[in-house]
């Protein structure tokens, strides 16, 4: 049992620290940084979706003055469980003409501060008639503004598309929505060279008048020779008749073009990037940085079409491979150029033999046992094959339905950050990374951590120590993000 729990929290923990690899570093704690904790959950737990303050009615009620109106208790009830609320008073809503609120997921401490920051947040009198979205757009790749390029802005009532305003940029390439009210959420789109550049949906927070985007776009190009992999990572458990895989890659494109791709692999849908994965892999999840609909299966594993902007790509995927009770194979094909690959087996069983990489020494990392291999410099086309003999020693060791498990503990932020749209041809929309969101979905990563930890602990899941240690580590690490979030 214990061995199980915490070798998911470690999981989790890699992986959540490999999609913010870069933001670690060791700082002072000030005890200042928790000051705007409350406002940040605010707007990151997506009450600003719903609710403004002192801006009038939204999907819910405006919450200036709610302080007013219920105890402090009261209000962490709301926030933590809506449904507590419409039980005790036996109203669904509770307040006339709205939907009722749905069911969140925050953890009692979040609950708290945002309830502390609801009770002592002060209005300023808002005499403007709604925010301004406005913004350049530049081409990273001449590194000069764009004029006259479509700028369209999408507006939404909760999901639902309320309205569409176009304008084109100035001659130094900037461009201003003005007088946008503050009850509804924007996107604001740019098509540039055949692709799509999207935002995530924004609101206006309070406070917030004016918001100020850069938007960067690129030339486009067919070549994908600039593509290659900085960090590779496999992680393999074992699983009930099978194991279970993670497979983590950093990409990077290293040219400052967009690569569009060159190979056409399913009606004129181009194949930007390509992923080896085993023919009986079953339950294949796509966790950060693809989408299910940009993915076309091919006879090696699946091709991604979403074009690959300049810079950075994490891409985390997920799947299971049963195994025939007298072992069996898996291989790899490293496709791009690869600097360093690792390879983490859980030991669990001495007969696992791997081709193609050096290394088979237990590690220990966070009081776990894992057989390690890695690799430098790796060329395409060099074959990793990890053969598992006897697995079915491992029967019943740990039944780990872990993947969708990892999804909702990294999910929080990810699913956030995707763009699913629909209905539209051509090269497949773009998002604007920034080094913000990744923080701000560390952030809400590590407070469900904490929160699954605190769980775990509770259930007897692992011991005093370790529990103690893992939750100070990951709260010093809290009180960093968070300090990086005000910048
Ligand atoms: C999807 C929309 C939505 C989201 C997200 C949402 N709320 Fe609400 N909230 C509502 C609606 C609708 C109501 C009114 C429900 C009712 O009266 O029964 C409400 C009611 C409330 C109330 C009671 C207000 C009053 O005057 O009675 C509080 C407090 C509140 N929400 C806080 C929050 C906080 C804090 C968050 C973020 C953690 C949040 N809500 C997220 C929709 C939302």
């Amino acid at each position: 049992m214990q061995a199980r729990n915490s070798l998911l929290i470690l999981l989790v923990s890699f992986i959540a620290q490999f999609l913010i690899a870069g933001t670690h570093t060791s700082y002072a704690q000030n005890p200042h940084d928790m000051d705007t904790m409350g406002e940040d959950l605010f707007i990151e737990n997506r009450c600003v979706r719903c609710h403004t303050i002192g801006r009038g009615r939204f999907v819910g009620p405006d919450l200036s003055g709610v302080g007013d109106r219920y105890t402090r208790e009261e209000l962490v009830k709301w926030i933590e469980n809506p449904q507590a609320v419409y039980q005790a008073t036996g109203k669904m809503p509770v307040n006339e003409g709205y939907p009722p609120m749905p069911p969140t997921d925050i953890h009692p401490m979040a609950a708290q501060a945002i309830a502390d920051y609801l009770r002592a947040v002060k209005v300023a009198p808002d005499s403007r008639k709604g925010g301004t979205i406005t913004g350049k757009v530049l081409d990273k790749t001449n590194d000069r503004a764009v004029p006259g390029v479509k700028i369209t802005l999408t507006s939404y009532m909760g999901d639902k598309e309320t309205g569409r305003a176009d304008a084109d940029t100035s001659k130094d390439g900037a461009f201003a929505f003005a007088s946008l009210p503050w009850d509804r959420s924007y996107m604001v789109t740019v098509e540039y060279e055949g692709a799509e550049y999207s935002t995530d949906k924004m609101v206006f927070n309070p406070g917030e008048d004016v918001k100020t985007l850069d938007l960067p776009v690129y030339e486009p190009t067919d070549s994908g020779v600039n593509i290659s992999i900085s960090e590779g990572h496999m992680i393999i458990q074992a699983v009930e008749n099978g194991l279970s895989i993670a497979d983590l890659s950093s990409f990077e494109n290293k040219g400052d073009r967009m690569y569009v791709g060159s190979v056409d692999v399913a009606g004129g849908r181009k194949e930007t990037l390509r992923f080896s994965v085993p023919p009986d892999a079953a339950n294949l999840n796509f966790i950060h940085g693809i989408t299910p609909e940009s993915i076309v299966r091919t006879e090696t594993g699946f091709s991604d079409t979403e074009s690959v902007m300049p810079g950075p790509k994490r891409v985390v995927f997920a799947y299971t491979m049963p195994l025939d009770p007298g072992g069996g194979t898996i291989e790899k094909t490293i496709e791009y150029p690869t600097q360093n690959f690792l390879l983490l087996v859980s030991k669990t069983n001495e007969q696992v033999s791997v081709e193609g990489l050096a290394g088979g020494d237990v590690v220990k990392i966070e009081n776990e046992d894992f057989m390690k291999w890695s690799g430098e410099s790796l060329a395409p086309g060099h074959r990793i094959s990890i053969k598992f003999v006897n697995p079915a020693a491992w029967k019943g060791y740990i039944k780990w339905a872990g993947i969708t498990i990892l999804i909702l503990a990294v999910g929080g932020g990810i699913l956030y950050s995707s763009l699913a749209k629909g209905g539209r041809s051509g090269p497949a929309p773009e998002r604007m990374e920034s080094n913000r969101e990744d923080l701000m979905r560390r952030r809400t990563a590590l407070i469900k951590e904490i929160a699954a930890l605190d769980d775990r602990f509770e259930a007897g899941g692992i011991d005093e120590a370790g529990y103690k240690k893992l939750r100070e580590n990951k709260k010093t690490e809290l009180i960093e993000v968070t300090r990086r979030l005000r910048f």
